[in-house]
């Protein structure tokens, strides 16, 4: 439909995607045979097939799994390669990667080899194809203070000679790991100038969101699709220009909805809250972020305006500079 295509053809920018979460199956057995890495899935099908989840942590289980297969920088780069092509195919202009270092430093993969390998195809994505981009480093709530604060430590001179490395995020198990497990990390993440983000109001209350700003000075809240059972919040979020950075698929997924038409976006766009839409963890969830564009526009009933003003909301809460900025309008 003419809708459609024009959706497809905005430029917009990515603001949630794990990049873990961007291995497709194949890509997953061909770093397992290249590494000597066995699966506990006989085949490409029977770990797709394994892609049948009930809630977050059923995702999570899976999800670590297949990282489990990222041993060298060249995968790393591989990986993000990978998303690379996809990114600009649905005209992203700019993308803001998360990834999960603590994943890779327990299986022995130094936080370098991570980050050299996402930044290096990052760099190559800036040179051939326009898309600029930043990396978030995301710590692993299920995991301690003390880790993460370990994570930040070997990190720290990463932060400081690559550029594009400019925040940090918080993902995993929302249920039992609050934000305020983590304030004294993100408040050295401050300390140190860099940019926040938190996922909350996924599976966890509306408070979760309110303690996100309150006790991480989150910039941007990850999903809070659960903001709808706090008025006050929702006005909070609007006033404030705090953006939200909601995966449509992943919530239809993972059961946070029981179908797109059942998904609180209408409500939170209707307070005024800055959504965005993104893909979160595409190879899982049924598709990158047109897909993600189409699927709700499938179900909902929004018009062409509410695509333009997402993709717009996706643009302004980059963290881009604004020379960046003025070369998307
Ligand atoms: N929520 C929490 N942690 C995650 C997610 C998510 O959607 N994707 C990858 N890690
Ligand atoms: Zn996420």
């Amino acid at each position: 439909s003419p809708l459609a295509r024009k959706l497809c053809a905005m430029p917009k920018a990515e603001l949630h995607m794990h990049i873990e979460g961007s291995l497709e199956p194949e890509l997953i057995f061909a770093l397992a045979e290249r590494n000597g890495v066995t699966l506990p899935y006989p085949s490409v099908d029977a770990l797709r097939d394994a892609y049948a989840f009930t809630d977050l942590q059923s995702f999570l289980d899976i999800y670590y799994a297949g990282a489990s297969v990222l041993l060298t920088e060249q995968d790393f780069y591989d990986m993000t390669w990978a998303y690379v092509e996809r990114a600009v195919a649905d005209h992203i202009v700019h993308t803001e990667i998360f990834f999960d270092p603590q994943t890779h430093i327990a299986r022995g993969v130094p936080v370098e080899v991570v980050v050299n390998g996402i930044s290096r195809a990052l760099d190559d994505a800036e040179a051939r194809h326009g898309l600029s981009s930043r990396m978030i480093l995301c710590f692993l709530r299920h995991l301690s203070e003390e880790d993460a604060f370990a994570t930040l430590a070997s990190a720290e001179a990463c932060f400081k000679t690559v550029p594009r490395l400019i925040g940090v995020g918080l993902d995993s198990s929302e249920q039992g790991n609050p934000p305020e497990k983590f304030a004294r990390v993100f408040a050295r993440c401050e300390a140190l100038g860099l940019r926040r983000v938190a996922h909350a109001g996924e599976e966890g209350p509306a408070q979760n969101i309110r303690d996100a700003l309150d006790l991480l000075h989150a910039e941007r809240i990850d999903h809070g699709v659960t903001a709808i059972e706090d008025q006050a919040l929702l006005q909070r979020l609007a006033a404030e220009k705090i953006a939200l950075t909601v995966c449509p698929l992943s919530n239809v997924k993972l059961k946070v909805f029981d179908d797109m038409t059942a998904h609180s976006l209408p409500m939170l766009l209707d307070a005024g809250v800055a959504v965005t839409l993104n893909s979160d963890d595409p190879a899982y969830f049924g598709g990158y972020l047109n897909t993600n564009y189409l699927a709700v526009f499938e179900a909902l009933p929004l018009g062409e305006e509410t695509g333009y003003l997402l993709a717009r909301n996706s643009l302004e809460a980059a963290f881009a500079t604004d020379e960046e900025k003025a070369r998307w309008v």
